[in-house]
């Protein structure tokens, strides 16, 4: 999978992109990151990139013609015969809000170009006529996209096929199949086995399974009961729900000794 980011900062874009599993994934040649800055298009002695908006107001914008011109040539950049136009994504609070669904169908893509705004935006125009889809990593305002692209990169990036050593740890992931994911105990020389479930140490697989399982239904119903409400669970799910939540309101009614 390719992506091309549009972006006044290409250096954070690259940085983010060489480490963890994404620099992996880069190594191993399954993602590309590219990255084109709209200053390499601007005009001018000081290749301006940004205007004050009509109307008045503070701050500024990006202007269009560097990033109409950056984006030709990003789109141009890699394209086969045969190959149909990758889709723009614009990096922005007001797009649609990023869910780990929305990651899987990207990361099916074989490629995507990625529009980072800075100062207070960009011209409506070139987004009414450029990007395909507006995509927000959250209600809060950063103060350019780079960060909404590396989250996106990094999200759809470790899905690709191999990026992942062992690939049945995104399938546990939060999200998937709509629960949070259960907690998890590693060794511990300072803390040994102290306060691990024992079904962990038991080695009875089946068990530990139904644990997981259980924990993960009871994560989900305490911590996000959206997410609960949305999902479908059958007869042996209830079954451990109802009693993960027994035991919860069970402890939560005994006094605790100060
Ligand atoms: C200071 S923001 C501009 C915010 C814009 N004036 C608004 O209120 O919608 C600058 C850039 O940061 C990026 N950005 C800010 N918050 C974001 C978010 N929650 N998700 C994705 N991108 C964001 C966008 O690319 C935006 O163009």
């Amino acid at each position: 999978m390719r992506f091309d980011v549009i972006t006044l900062f290409p250096e954070f874009i690259d940085h983010c992109a060489r480490i963890g599993v994404v620099g992996r994934a880069r190594e191993r040649g399954l993602l590309d990151v590219a990255c084109w800055n709209p200053r390499d298009y601007a005009g001018g002695n000081y290749r301006r990139v940004d205007e004050r908006p009509f109307g008045g107001g503070p701050g500024m914008l990006m202007m269009i013609e560097p990033l109409r011109e950056c984006l030709a040539a990003a789109r141009a950049a890699a394209v086969m015969p045969g190959d149909t136009p990758a889709p723009l994504i614009h990096l922005s609070p007001q797009g649609e809000k990023l869910t780990q669904a929305m990651v899987r169908k990207l990361a099916s893509q074989p490629r995507l170009l990625l529009l980072c705004g800075r100062y207070e935006g960009i011209d409506e125009r070139l987004i009414e006529r450029e990007v395909d889809a507006e995509v927000s990593i959250g209600d809060f305002v950063l103060s350019g996209g780079e960060l909404a692209a590396a989250v996106l990169i990094d999200a759809v990036g470790r899905l690709q096929h191999g990026a992942l050593n062992d690939e049945q740890s995104a399938v546990q992931d939060s999200f998937e199949g709509g629960l949070l994911d259960c907690p998890h105990y590693t060794r511990s020389e300072s803390l040994g086995t102290a306060g691990v479930p024992d079904v962990l140490l038991s080695g009875d697989h089946a068990a530990i399974a139904r644990w997981r399982r259980q924990q993960a239904l009871g994560r989900t119903w305490l911590r996000r009961p959206d997410l609960l409400a949305r999902t479908t669970l059958c007869d042996d799910d209830r079954a451990l729900l109802a009693a993960f939540s027994r035991e919860w309101l069970r402890a939560q009614a005994v006094p605790t000794s100060k």
